[in-house]
């Protein structure tokens, strides 16, 4: 393993008061995306929408790296450079995601685990030399009464394990995310207590593998009410319960807990980041964000598939960027919103 590529990586990517922009996107989501503005989605127009992102001016001002896509890693810009290296001109890390996608984990179970294996070593040597220089694969939890089963948590956390363990081998960071996901009618409570057992389950496994935990970014839900709960937990409310979950959890040795805004709108997002960095600032790890949607949903609007919108959409980009900057400081207001 080599130890000092990866240190640098990982201190590169949990630089203070930056975070990571997630635009890995598999075609299937990413059509979904752009089916709200009414874009079709080709191989040119998901080019030309990640160049948009790509070449925001000041990107690198907030945002540490980016997670791509497999057919993005392989795109070049109009002038030529590869979407990869414009990234790395900026001093931004470009990522991979590795993770194929989930399956049906029993007929039946309601339950999912995540594919992805198939040539994974073979295929980093590849992203490496195209310049990838972490990955992601994302484990998904539902919540109901009953769910997530024992099986579900147990078989997730070592595809995860096993993943972050190939990853380190092959000189590449794993972003590890297990998502415990908001859909549902369930209390701030209920995701607390799944939460802290999904997050045992994975260090634990991940102690099993062998996966150095200094050299790997946890990317994790926060602990938030279901979507559809009748009772929403307030930004303080889910500072609170998430420290203290990951206080129980996640030991000190992981350098970043990076969040996913899983379906939280843009400033809730920013409001919830900055409240968990507001609480206090004893705690071992950085709280930053690897935001998809909160981050891009904006950008996507202005975009509409046009060129005359590009400078448009990379303001939103670059508003929400910098606002959860601050947010990792816990320097974030919401009058700045009006501001920016
Ligand atoms: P969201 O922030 O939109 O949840 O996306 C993050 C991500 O990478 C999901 O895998």
């Amino acid at each position: 393993m080599n130890t000092t590529e990866l240190e640098a990586t990982v201190r590169a990517m949990t630089a203070r008061g930056k975070g990571l922009l997630a635009a890995d996107e598999s075609s299937g989501t990413i059509k979904k995306r752009f089916d709200s503005i009414g874009v079709e989605s080709t191989e040119t127009a998901r080019r030309d929408y990640r160049q948009m992102l790509f070449t925001t001016p000041g990107l690198d001002e907030a945002i540490s790296g980016v997670i791509l896509y497999d057919e993005t890693l392989r795109q070049s810009a109009d002038d030529g450079r590869s979407l990869a290296s414009i990234l790395q001109s900026k001093g931004i890390v470009p990522g991979i995601k590795v993770d194929k996608g989930t399956i049906v984990m029993a007929p039946g179970s309601g339950e999912k685990i995540t594919e992805g294996f198939d040539g994974l070593a073979k295929r980093y040597e590849e992203y490496h030399q195209l310049g990838a220089r972490f990955a992601k694969w994302r484990a998904v939890y539902c919540i109901t009464d009953e769910l997530p089963s024992p099986r579900n948590i147990r078989l997730n956390a070592l595809g995860l394990a096993r993943y972050a363990a190939i990853t380190q081998q092959s000189g590449l960071v794993p972003i590890v995310e297990p998502e415990v996901l908001m859909d549902g009618t369930h209390s701030i409570e209920r995701c607390e207590q799944v939460t802290t057992v999904v997050l045992q389950g994975v260090f634990e496994a991940l102690a099993a593998e062998g996966v150095a935990l200094e050299l790997m970014v946890l990317k994790p839900n926060m602990v938030i009410s279901g979507k559809e709960c009748v009772v929403q937990a307030n930004a303080r409310q889910i500072a609170e319960a998430t420290v203290r979950c990951f206080r129980r959890t996640v030991p000190a040795a992981v350098p970043g807990i990076m969040f996913l805004s899983g379906g939280q709108n843009e400033v809730q997002a920013t409001e919830n980041l900055n409240a968990i960095n507001a609480l206090s600032a004893r705690h071992p790890w950085i709280f930053s964000f690897s935001y998809g949607r909160a981050l891009q949903a904006p950008a996507l609007k202005a975009w509409q598939g046009k060129k005359d919108n590009v400078t448009a959409a990379q303001n939103a980009v670059q508003k929400r960027a910098l606002l959860n900057g601050a947010a990792c400081r816990g320097e974030y207001q919401s009058q700045m919103e009006q501001a920016a």
